[in-house]
């Protein structure tokens, strides 16, 4: 056996300022499908998430809430954060909170080693700084406001007013590593993904880095800088560490080599934080570089990000209570490229709900196991002679598995789904050319019949296998229904590489019959 591969994967890790919107739902859901899909491939996977706590944007909410930060924090993590992952079916492996002792431990050891090391050093300095984005903004990412923000500067993301701060601050000397970051970018054409992605990060700092603030003064929500306990850390400076932190950085040798480096998936908003300040960090510290970063795009409304700040989310479960999570997952992930962005429609959602998934995928499942219960007692008939038609269903089946996990390779989660997609569309093309119905009338045709219920019954094991990433509780029910648990094992374990491999399911095998995986939604259910 070959060593397995490694794949440590993370997410953002979000600000607890407000609930989660379906913006943050679609980072989950795209990591959890690539996290599950190398976990069932046998990969040595680690998947992380959790949030971002400290930071004047923090303080402030939980100011106006009239709370602690920490007790706000507390509130939105429990309350909102976590029971996210549980809307959504999220098989994350840990939960960083920025507020945990291993993190600010973390945090202090990193900042002291690059102060040691001479990366950091005393400065005055003032800029326009934007709150929501906790980021003194780049001259492109400036803009002149315009009705009640007339004659002020505003965010480009935010379209909030910047305010201008002037502080001494400690500065990490992040200009120094110009020319090493060009050359990764270089030597590494898929370190940031997508292409566009990367091309936005060279021109960035082809334009010339400045060095980087690393400590604020004038508020005291944040990990103290541990050489002098009246700055506090910088929020973005805290929060990229927790990829490290959350995985032994300095505190367990052993981990920290097995799951770093890792990669990460992040929108476009964070993009340069993750592609040209984290990699300089790590550079300083004698650090690996992230395996990959990948910007994805973002969900619209009305052609404008939707955001907390501007109260424009849509919390995941107006969805998930109509639809289901299954459902939720296969939307977003196959309706919008990744890499790209999208508007959310409850017209396409419930279109695609009813064609792809009820009628496409759910009715395939129940309409071959039904056929097997009248024709075979639901055992699974031995197939004879395969004929063209049995052999391209087979070869389908192994070109798509190899094609969709080359897709997930290069972070391409439409791809890989509708590479599988082929399967459920040409099983039911079959279905329909073979017509079992009409061969049952003929007792002559009775091993030809066998054969194309093994093979459309083989198809939906291959399928439950290779959905079970995106939909693991419809795939998780159909593998019941397949007798498939008892003759192969859990689903979650099955090597998805090998799921094109034709006659896995043994004839013989006790099939049982299916509840309706998608059931119709009417109108009016939806809000
Ligand atoms: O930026 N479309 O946290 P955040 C798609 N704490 N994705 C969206 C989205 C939208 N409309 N809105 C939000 C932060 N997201 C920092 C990150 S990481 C070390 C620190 C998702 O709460 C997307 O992943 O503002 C985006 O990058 C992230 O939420 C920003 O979350
Ligand atoms: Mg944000």
């Amino acid at each position: 056996m070959p060593e397995p591969q490694k794949f440590f994967l993370t997410t953002p890790i979000f600000y607890v300022n407000d609930a989660p919107h379906i913006g943050h739902a679609y980072t989950e859901v795209a990591c959890d499908v690539l996290a599950r899909w190398h976990r069932q491939a046998g990969d040595d996977t680690w998947f992380l998430t959790g949030t971002d706590e400290h930071g004047q944007k923090i303080l402030r909410t939980a100011t106006a809430n009239g709370v602690a930060p920490k007790e706000w924090a507390d509130r939105l993590v429990e309350s909102a954060w976590k029971p996210l992952l549980n809307t959504i079916n999220i098989s994350n492996d840990d939960f960083i909170r920025t507020t945990e002792a291993r993190h600010e431990q973390g945090v202090a050891k990193f900042l002291q080693k690059l102060y040691d090391d001479g990366h950091v050093y005393a400065g005055e300095f003032e800029a326009l700084y934007c709150v929501g984005c906790e980021e003194f903004k780049p001259k492109s990412e400036i803009l002149d406001g315009e009705g009640a923000f007339e004659g002020e500067k505003v965010c480009a993301i935010h379209s909030k007013p910047l305010e201008l701060l002037q502080e001494k601050n400690y500065f990490f000397k992040m200009s120094a590593f110009q020319e090493r970051l060009l050359q990764l970018y270089q030597d590494r054409p898929d370190f940031v993904q997508p292409a566009s992605a990367r091309n936005e990060v060279i021109a960035f700092v082809q334009q010339g880095l400045e060095d980087l603030s690393i400590s604020r003064t004038s508020f005291d929500w944040g990990i103290p800088i541990p050489w002098d306990n009246s700055h506090v850390t910088y929020v973005w400076f805290d929060a990229l560490l927790n990829y490290i932190t959350a995985t032994g950085y300095g505190s367990d040798d052993a981990q920290f080599a097995r799951r770093w480096p890792g990669n990460h998936v992040v929108g476009k908003d964070i993009l340069r934080f993750h592609a040209v300040i984290w990699p300089a960090m790590l550079m300083a510290a004698g650090l690996d570089v992230p395996e990959h970063v990948f910007a994805h795009g973002w969900l619209l409304v009305g052609g404008e990000k939707m955001s907390k700040s501007k109260l424009t989310g849509i919390a995941p479960n107006e969805i998930t209570d109509t639809f289901g999570s299954d459902a939720f997952r296969y939307y977003f992930m196959r309706a919008i490229s990744f890499g790209h962005d999208g508007s959310f429609s409850w017209e396409d959602l419930h279109a695609r709900y009813h064609a792809e998934l009820a009628n496409g995928f759910g009715n395939l499942a129940s309409r071959v196991l039904a056929m097997n219960a009248k024709y075979f007692g639901s055992v699974m008939p031995t197939a004879g002679e395969l004929l063209t038609a049995d052999n391209a269903i087979r070869d389908l089946a192994a070109n798509v598995t190899a094609a969709a996990d080359a897709h997930i390779e290069k972070f391409a989660i439409h791809e890989a789904i509708a590479d599988v997609w082929k399967l459920v569309d040409a099983l039911n093309h079959y279905v329909q050319e073979q017509q079992p119905w009409a061969l049952s009338k003929d007792e002559a045709q009775r091993d030809r019949l066998a054969t194309v219920l093994a093979a459309a019954t083989e198809g939906l094991r291959a399928l439950a296998e290779l959905l079970h990433p995106v939909i693991p509780l419809a795939t998780q029910k159909l593998w019941v229904a397949l007798g498939a648990e008892q003759a192969l094992g859990e689903l979650s374990s099955r090597p998805l590489r090998e799921a094109g491999a034709w006659g896995q399911l043994p004839a013989g095998t006790e099939l049982q019959s299916l509840e309706v995986l998608f059931p119709r939604v009417e109108a009016e259910e939806q809000s």
